[in-house]
């Protein structure tokens, strides 16, 4: 399926009640040629108003972070596991988490990457499960590199913490960076 369809496909999706409060659905943002696809959690107050994921504080640290592995936005193609804004910011539910993976799927097929980086426990959770991969909590494996090999082809998994995360603790900006350029190695 063309990726304009599928996203005209789903703007108007009410599959779970997240669609109640939401100012528009966040589908994504960047190149569908990409070789990396981000994957976070799920938009936030300015993604909602905007349209567009990552674009409020975790959005700018996300991009400062593409930055110190040479990259930016546009060759990028970002998403999240939830494509509307849950209530308050609170975690994305079972119920939503079961009825928007599909989405995510299609990204993944649309997008083909050579290396998926979830950002957080959640996308990073779903992802692992997906591929029958081992995890663990995200403070355990962060900037470890899976290689998947199915028969959709090769591609890495390189799990992240949530960006957010080194908004509330600083230490992990660094963290971050040292993971990132586990990305840069791997594409
Ligand atoms: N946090 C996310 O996980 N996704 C966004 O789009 C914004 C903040």
């Amino acid at each position: 399926m063309d990726y304009e369809k599928f996203k005209e496909g789903i703007k108007g999706c009410e599959k779970c009640k997240l669609h109640e409060n939401r100012t528009q659905i966040v589908i994504g943002d960047g190149t569908k040629e990409a070789d990396i696809l981000f994957v976070g959690e799920a938009p936030g107050r300015q993604e909602d108003k905007k349209g567009r994921p990552f674009v409020g504080r975790a959005g700018n640290l996300l991009d400062k972070l593409l930055e110190g592995i040479g990259l930016d936005r546009e060759k990028v193609y970002i998403t999240n596991i939830v494509l509307c804004r849950p209530p308050n910011n609170r975690d994305p539910e079972e119920e939503e988490l079961e009825k928007c993976t599909n989405y995510l799927d299609k990204h993944i097929d649309l997008v083909d990457p050579e290396v998926i980086v979830p950002l957080g426990s959640f996308a990073t959770s779903y992802i692992l499960d997906k591929y029958d991969l081992d995890g663990g909590s995200i403070s355990s494996i962060h900037g470890e590199v899976y290689s998947v090999s199915n028969l959709q082809g090769q591609f890495k998994i390189v799990p992240q913490y949530h960006p957010a995360a080194a908004l509330y603790n600083p230490e992990l900006e660094e963290v971050l960076e040292e993971d990132f350029e586990k990305v840069e190695e791997n594409i």
